[in-house]
């Protein structure tokens, strides 16, 4: 156990690095193509009720536990519970490791678009050669594949070695705001085009007769992946703040400003595909995993005022956003060798980082590189390793580490112990602890229990 514990140096710093953590390619990659898929209005409207009912009062559980003992998941959940909840917190563990082997593939993508989006800016758009091709080719490219995951998860590791303060904070400061800009200018940018009004449309107006079972799943498990929620990602983060940080107002800021910029995220890709004509077909038939990474950059080069300066930023914004995520999925694992296993954060960087890379190369040839591990499939008709690993980590662990988390926050811990926890001089006025205690203890676990049985019982698809 180090002597003294590494902490935030501020409370922008904390949320900073928190908001880093829970905005990522779940806002920019994956919110925006699941929205599509499930047809937009109803999809949402599930989601955001999701973020309000069953989010929020697990990221202030989360939030709370971390810092009422000061430990990373497993160590707290001893602490606060008892024992056998320690498995929770391994559980939370083993997730983290899953996520981050596949997260980090997808986010090196962002580096090869960066690269080939200045080659075009700089030179020409060459008029006649397809990018979905190019970016097949990339996929289908053991050696360009490798290189990226490497080059990503050695950003990652490089950044968790040095700290919490030094390192992670020092990162989301300046990150994030940069991040904010960039996606500013992208938005006034979208809002002129002709698309955007029908973008709107799509994305809020609920039509509940599209809407299915899988869908409320997804919106669910997305809820989590999103807020970066059920596998303490937020217990580790809170454990480094000082006891005088409040956390309602904290938590409530981090969920915010993730559902802002998902949404902002959809209505600018969503408004560049209906300007351009026959984008729609095209987005249809080519699948929409790869709209972020395919579908876009045609359209900057052919469409967008000023596309040429924004598209490489664009992809810069990308990879920042990814990177402040895999810096906590990796924190999360680092944090347990520290505090549990007692080695050094430059030890247990290097031993986490290493097993990880292991599984993130296997991800990274899932694509079309390595035939065995493209094309099984094992859930949900999902094909190859990276997006059955994606789907059991989003859809089941999470939502599932999610649940034992609010049996800890709301039935194991006594209201003596988290009312002082949650209202102090800081906590805002309007919050009421009974409101975060009967939705802890009865909201969010019977929601997630009811979605999760119901997908069992009646399977995915049922509709
Ligand atoms: N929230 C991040 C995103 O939306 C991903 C992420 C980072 C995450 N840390 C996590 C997801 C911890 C679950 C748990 O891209």
């Amino acid at each position: 156990m180090p002597a003294l514990r590494d902490h935030w140096r501020s409370r922008f710093g904390f949320v900073m690095a928190a908001a880093g953590s829970a905005i990522g390619l779940g806002n920019l990659w994956k919110f925006p193509y699941i929205t599509w898929d499930n047809r937009g209005g109803a999809f949402v409207l599930v989601y955001l009720v999701c973020i309000a009912a069953v989010g929020l009062p697990i990221m202030m559980a989360e939030v709370l536990i971390g810092r009422m003992t000061q430990k990373s998941p497993v160590g707290a959940l001893k602490q606060a519970a008892g024992p056998v909840w320690a498995l929770v917190g391994a559980l939370g563990v083993f997730t983290g490791f899953v996520i981050l082997s596949y997260y980090n593939v997808i986010a090196g993508w962002s580096l090869r678009n960066f690269v080939r989006c200045t080659q075009w800016s700089i030179g020409d758009f060459p008029a006649g050669v397809s990018v979905a091709d190019g970016f097949t080719d990339f996929l289908q490219s053991p050696p360009r594949q490798m290189l990226v995951t490497v080059l990503f998860l050695g950003a990652t590791m490089l950044v968790v070695s040095r700290g919490v303060g030094r390192g992670i904070e020092q990162a989301a400061r300046f990150l994030m705001p940069a991040l904010f800009g960039i996606l500013l200018l992208l938005l006034c940018s979208a809002l002129t085009m002709d698309g955007a009004g029908r973008a709107i449309g799509f994305i809020f107006t609920p039509r509940f007769d599209e809407l299915r079972w899988h869908g409320v799943l997804e919106a669910l498990g997305h809820s989590f992946f999103t807020l970066s929620l059920g596998m303490g990602a937020m217990i580790t983060y809170g454990s480094y703040m000082k006891r005088n940080d409040s956390v309602v107002s904290a938590s409530v800021l981090v969920v915010a400003l993730d559902t802002l910029i998902a949404v902002t995220a959809t209505v600018i890709m969503f408004s560049v595909i209906f300007t351009v004509p026959g984008m729609e077909q095209q987005v249809e038939t080519a699948g929409t995993v790869g709209m972020l990474f395919v579908t876009l950059p045609e359209m900057f080069y052919t469409y967008v005022p000023l596309g040429r300066v924004l598209a490489p930023l664009f992809y810069v914004l990308v990879a920042f956003a990814a990177l402040t995520s895999t810096i906590s999925l990796l924190e999360v694992v680092v944090a347990y060798f520290i505090d549990e296993r007692g080695m050094s954060r430059r030890a247990a960087t290097a031993f986490c980082g290493s097993c990880i890379l292991a599984l993130s190369l296997l991800c990274s040839l899932s694509l079309g590189a390595w035939d065995v591990l493209s094309g099984f499939s094992l859930l949900a008709g999902k094909r190859g390793l990276l997006a059955n690993l994606d789907h059991l980590a989003a859809n089941w662990l999470l939502p599932i580490g999610g649940f034992f988390l609010t049996l800890v926050a709301g039935w194991v811990l006594t209201a003596e112990t988290t009312r002082p926890e949650l209202m102090d001089a800081a906590t805002p006025r309007w919050f009421r602890y009974g409101t975060w205690r009967l939705f802890i203890r009865w909201v969010a676990p019977l929601a997630v229990l009811a979605i999760i049985l119901t997908v069992i019982f009646l399977g995915e698809d049922f509709s």
